[in-house]
């Protein structure tokens, strides 16, 4: 493919979420901040990942869930994966993503994109490691999503959400802006959103040993919600020792104040609603 005919297939997608350097093009990132928040969030629990399973991800078969345009199945198979399979909901998402990796020149046999809702497709095959970014927090069937998780028999999860800031294991039920939204859920507006105990406490449901990562962010530009405390990481394992991992020290008077402060904002925004200020 030539670089002209490359630059023509990326700017047949409307939107891209990430900026991907591809043979002499580039794609055009909907939020350009969001190259700093990738690249942070990559050191912020990719990076740990990867030592957890022993410096590289070479033997394994990795799972993306929500894969969007394949960033971090290209960064599971650049740790080494052997294989990795993305799943998305939307048909837009696959194409990019196969996109991005026959421009990368990936060996066609280590990956495979699939469109489908996780919760009704079928995973025949076994995953060592399954990567669960951005996605929880778009869903309104948290018990099942570890349900199709667990299906697999990962060793390692790696799961990253925007959470609750209620210190008890709570859902927080939200709202979707709209479903039109390729970013958002593909079924219903109403999500639930997990504090960091009840991702531990389903963790632990299904055999998982969890720890909640401590923020390696060096520049929060992009990050509002990280820098908030109301986004989190997790590392999940049911073999592998967790002890090596630098984890979150947040403790529940930090949590509460910071879910104090979320409270008044929210509340304000209601009323300027409400009087058709906002
Ligand atoms: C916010 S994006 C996160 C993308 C990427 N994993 C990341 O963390 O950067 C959420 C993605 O999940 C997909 N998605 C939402 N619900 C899904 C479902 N039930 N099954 C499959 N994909 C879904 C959306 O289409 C979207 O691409």
């Amino acid at each position: 493919m030539n670089t002209l005919d490359l630059q023509s297939r990326i700017d047949s997608f409307p939107v891209w979420h990430y900026q991907f350097d591809l043979d002499g093009a580039r794609t055009p990132i909907f939020e350009p901040d969001y190259v700093n928040r990738h690249e942070q969030r990559k050191r912020a629990f990719f990076d740990p990942l990867v030592r957890v399973a022993g410096g590289s991800l070479e033997g394994k078969a990795v799972l993306d869930l929500g894969s969007n345009a394949g960033y971090w199945s290209l960064a599971a198979i650049e740790a080494g994966a052997d294989f990795v399979l993305g799943i998305d909901g939307r048909q837009m998402h696959v194409d990019q993503a196969n996109l991005v990796f026959e421009a990368k020149g990936i060996d066609a046999a280590r990956y495979r994109f699939e469109t489908g809702d996780i919760f009704t497709h079928s995973f025949p095959e076994h995953f060592d490691v399954i990567l669960c970014l951005g996605l929880m927090y778009h869903i309104s069937k948290p018990m099942e999503l570890f349900e199709v998780m667990a299906s697999v028999g990962p060793e390692l999860l790696l799961i990253d959400t925007a959470v609750s800031l209620i210190p008890s294991s709570v859902f927080r039920v939200a709202h979707e802006d709209s479903l039109e939204n390729p970013r958002n859920a593909i079924d219903h507006e109403v999500v639930l959103i997990p504090s960091r105990q009840a991702v531990l406490d389903l963790a632990a449901q299904f055999g998982f040993r969890g720890a909640v990562l401590a923020h390696d962010i060096s520049d929060y530009t992009g990050m509002p919600d990280y820098r908030a405390k109301q986004r989190a990481a997790f590392l999940c394992s049911k073999t592998l020792s967790l002890d090596s991992v630098e984890r979150e020290r947040t403790d529940t008077a930090t949590l509460m104040r910071a879910a104090v402060k979320k409270f008044a904002q929210r509340q304000v925004l209601r009323t300027r609603r409400k009087v058709g200020l906002a």
